[in-house]
Order: C-alpha cells, then structure tokens, then sequence
C-alpha cells in the first residue's frame, strides 16, 4: 500500500509511521517540520519510508505536498498531524485570533490534503483516511477549548468524507486515543498524571504503539467499516 501520514516523525506519528513500513510492502510517506533528525533516522531504518517536509503554517509547504500525492499514487490517508497547543486557559479568555489562527494551520490544510486523497481515490475507486481525534471530545478538560473544536470540526468531516465518497470504494474511520506522553502532552504536571494512572482502570496511560496498531487495522479493514471512531480510552 502507499500511504501518507501526516506528523509522521515524532509521537503518535513516528509509532504509526513505524509501524506500517514494517510491511516492507508498503511505501510510506511521512510529513514533519521540527523532527528533521527523527525523520533522517526513520528513513534509514526503513527503505519504504520517505520523509517530506511540511510546515502547516506555510501555504507553499502544504500547496507542494498536495502537489505531490498524485504522484504517490495514495492508497491510504492518515491525518495525524496537530500544530496547535492542547491547552490554552478558559474559553472565555482565549482571544478569537487565536482560534482563527488554530484553525488555519490546522483545519485548512487538513482539509486540502484530504480533498487531493479524495480526488485521486475516487479516480482509483478505492482509499482509506484514518483521522486522529481525541478522547477528549468525549470528556473536556478545562483549557482545551480550541483544541476540542478544532478536533470536534474534523469529527464532523471524517463523517462527510465516509458518506459522500462510500460508494467509489472509500472509507473514512478515526481513532480517539485519551491520553498519551508525547511533545503535545509534555506540559502536563506530574501529579495529574499521577492521578490520571491512578483513576485509570488498567492503571497506566495509553500508549502511542496501541494506537499505532489500531491505525494499522484500519488500514487493513474492510470497506464495510466506513464512519466509525474508535474510542481507546479503556472505558466500559
Ligand atoms: N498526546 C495525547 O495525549 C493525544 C491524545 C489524543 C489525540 N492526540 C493526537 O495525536 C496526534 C499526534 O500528537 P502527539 O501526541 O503525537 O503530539 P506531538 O508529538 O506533538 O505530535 C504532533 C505532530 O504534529 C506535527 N506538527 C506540529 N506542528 C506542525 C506544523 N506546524 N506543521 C506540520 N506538522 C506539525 C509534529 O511534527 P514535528 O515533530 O516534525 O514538528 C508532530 O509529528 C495529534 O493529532 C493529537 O491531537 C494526542
């Protein structure tokens, strides 16, 4: 399979990225920004495994990777990608610049790259996109508000992209992990995390590999799981 993921050289990202190009069948393409050195080392892990370059912030970045995926002859789409912050303080205090510019560098190149996917898809009469959201949709905290809509924004495309484009073979699915120690979560004090191990019915956190399997069983499903969010949260 060609595959693309976006983020694919640090956190969740770098364990999805890893994990498919196992398949030594698989070509898998794979944007950063900051984790040039991580991509440099994946790459030569992996033969199968080819960085490019992307900053969401910059539209010739993103305008050259929607460019590009054509070329790569997709088979797969994994939105992983998140340029923003996870908390920002009380609603009622984030100025709406900040959610304008959170959704630009977020949402609309997600949205670009997705709309390239599907273009070349429905030519192909097959794909699948695999979104990461989050578990947090699902239970906020407080100070993710634009973190929450942003994903919630995406939530409702993951839908649109499995109804408007099921019958030319394409799915669209998402996976909700909860929380997860990676660069996006770093901040987070270390009693919380205490106390979320603590709470948590397995008593320990989720990790980027479980989600990276699951990522790869959506890359391997049958087209008659189309729309479904994968909630991993080890909630019963
Ligand atoms: N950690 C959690 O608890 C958690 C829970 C649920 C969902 N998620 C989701 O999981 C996904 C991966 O996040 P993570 O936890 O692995 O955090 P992370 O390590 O911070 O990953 C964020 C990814 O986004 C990329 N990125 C950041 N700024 C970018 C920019 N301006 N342009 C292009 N790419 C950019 C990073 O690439 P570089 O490193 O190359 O800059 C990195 O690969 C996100 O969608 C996040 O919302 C995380």
């Amino acid at each position: 399979m060609n595959i693309l993921i976006t983020g694919g050289s640090s956190g969740l990202g770098k364990a999805i990225t890893q994990k498919l190009a196992e398949d030594k069948g698989n070509r898998v393409y794979f944007t950063y920004y900051k984790s040039a050195g991580s991509a440099k080392e994946i790459s030569s892990r992996f033969a199968n495994a080819i960085g490019i370059k992307c900053n969401f912030c910059n539209k010739d970045d993103v305008k050259s990777l929607v460019s590009q995926i054509a070329e790569m002859n997709l088979e797969v789409l994994v939105n992983n990608a998140y340029s923003g912050v996870f908390l920002k303080g009380h609603f009622h205090k984030v100025s709406s610049s900040d959610f304008l510019t959170e959704f630009e560098k977020n949402i609309i190149p997600t949205i670009e790259i997705a709309q390239a996917a599907i273009s070349l898809f429905r030519k192909k009469r097959q794909g699948k996109i695999i979104t990461v959201l989050t578990a947090a949709l699902f239970d906020i905290p407080i100070g993710a508000s634009m973190y929450v809509a942003n994903k919630a924004y995406l939530e409702k495309l993951t839908k649109v992209w499995a109804s408007e484009n099921a019958k030319y073979n394409i799915t669209s699915n998402s996976v909700s992990p909860s929380f997860m120690q990676t660069a996006l979560t770093a901040d987070t004090d270390e009693r919380i995390i205490e106390q979320m191990v603590n709470e948590h019915p397995l008593k320990r956190l989720l990790t980027v590999e479980e989600v990276a399997e699951t990522v790869l069983f959506l890359t391997h499903a049958s087209a008659q799981l189309n729309g479904v969010d994968i909630i991993m949260n080890a909630a019963t």
